[in-house]
């Protein structure tokens, strides 16, 4: 069943580049970097993978994006994960950077881009993988931060496809940023968001409404409020569902509860996504395993689901 999964031809649309940091590479660029590191060796920096919550594993994932400093380790970065998209025949891809939390650390917004970007289209030449890169906002910093980021972003406007927002979900609801997105729309940018992965359907609703969003990054929430499944079934609002993300931060005790499949049964337009595949044990094709072997995915299923994945591509 993994070698048929991974045939599938699929496309990714929720993955965090810095998620995708493996302990291997993260050790290779602090040496490089010449970098002190908390951890004795990769060994020991995997051992400290284990979350029960969505911010628990953020303070790592942030601590690991230290040791990115240059434009080359940005492309090294995003070529290892395109090399692996190859191997899983992942045909298309959307991956979210974090400018912000670049840029705090003082490496200045176009070195960030122009590593992954080059890597992006050398990967469209080279291995025929197509991508929309999106801009993600961290949602734990003001509005004002997230314009001051737009604000470098636009001589590079070019670049991107949409903007997305992402980090510790509770307490920063999505009207947070009505008007960054707002602004982000007016340049011809596209939006998605991550809504109800720990935060309740609330908040899925504000981005809807507020935000406008073409995708929902999670949602998985979603499933507790009647009249959102209504919408979201009616208008195919694609979810961008990360199972492995879901079971390693608690947001499901154990695969066995998860809900893809329901929603799916139900004439949602679910993917399946690898979110930060380096801390949460795998990539896409991982993921659809999970699937398989905790909730009985059949092929028919995983086909559905991979077509999904085309048809809620924003480019
Ligand atoms: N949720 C919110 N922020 C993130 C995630 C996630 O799953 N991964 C990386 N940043
Ligand atoms: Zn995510």
């Amino acid at each position: 069943m993994y070698d048929w999964l991974n045939a599938l031809p699929k496309a990714e649309l929720h993955l965090h580049l810095e998620g995708s940091l493996e302990p291997e590479l993260l050790f290779a660029l602090a040496e490089r970097n010449k970098i002190a590191l908390p951890w004795n060796d990769v060994e020991a920096l995997r051992s400290a993978y284990a979350f029960n919550n969505l911010q628990e594993f953020l303070d790592l994932y942030y601590a690991g994006a230290d040791v990115l400093r240059t434009e080359q380790d940005f492309y090294d970065l995003t070529w290892a994960y395109l090399l692996k998209c190859k191997a899983q025949n992942v045909i298309h891809t959307e991956p979210f950077f974090d400018p912000q939390t670049h840029t705090d650390r003082g490496i200045p917004f176009e070195v960030v881009l122009r590593g992954i970007k080059q890597a992006l289209v050398d990967g469209e030449k080279q291995l025929g993988i197509s991508h929309g890169l999106i801009l993600s906002f961290l949602r734990h910093l003001s509005e004002e931060e997230a314009f001051k980021t737009f604000e470098q972003a636009m001589p590079f406007r070019d670049a991107f496809i949409a903007v997305g927002l992402d980090s510790s979900e509770m307490g920063h609801p999505p009207r947070k940023f009505q008007r960054v997105f707002d602004k982000a729309r007016s340049e011809g940018l596209l939006t998605v968001a991550h809504a109800g992965e720990e935060g309740p359907p609330e908040y899925i609703w504000e981005a809807l409404d507020l935000l406008k969003i073409k995708r929902i990054d999670h949602g998985v929430r979603a499933i507790e409020d009647e009249r959102l499944m209504q919408r979201i079934i009616d208008e195919q609002i694609p979810l961008t569902v990360c199972p492995l993300s879901n079971t390693k931060l608690c947001v499901f005790d154990d695969m066995r509860q998860h809900n893809i499949l329901q929603m799916l049964e139900r004439g949602v337009k679910v993917t399946v996504n690898s979110d930060d595949p380096a801390y949460f044990g795998g990539y896409v094709t991982e993921n659809f395993a999970a699937l398989h072997e905790s909730l009985g995915m059949t092929k028919e299923q995983a086909q559905r689901l991979a077509q999904n994945s085309l048809d809620a591509r924003l480019v």
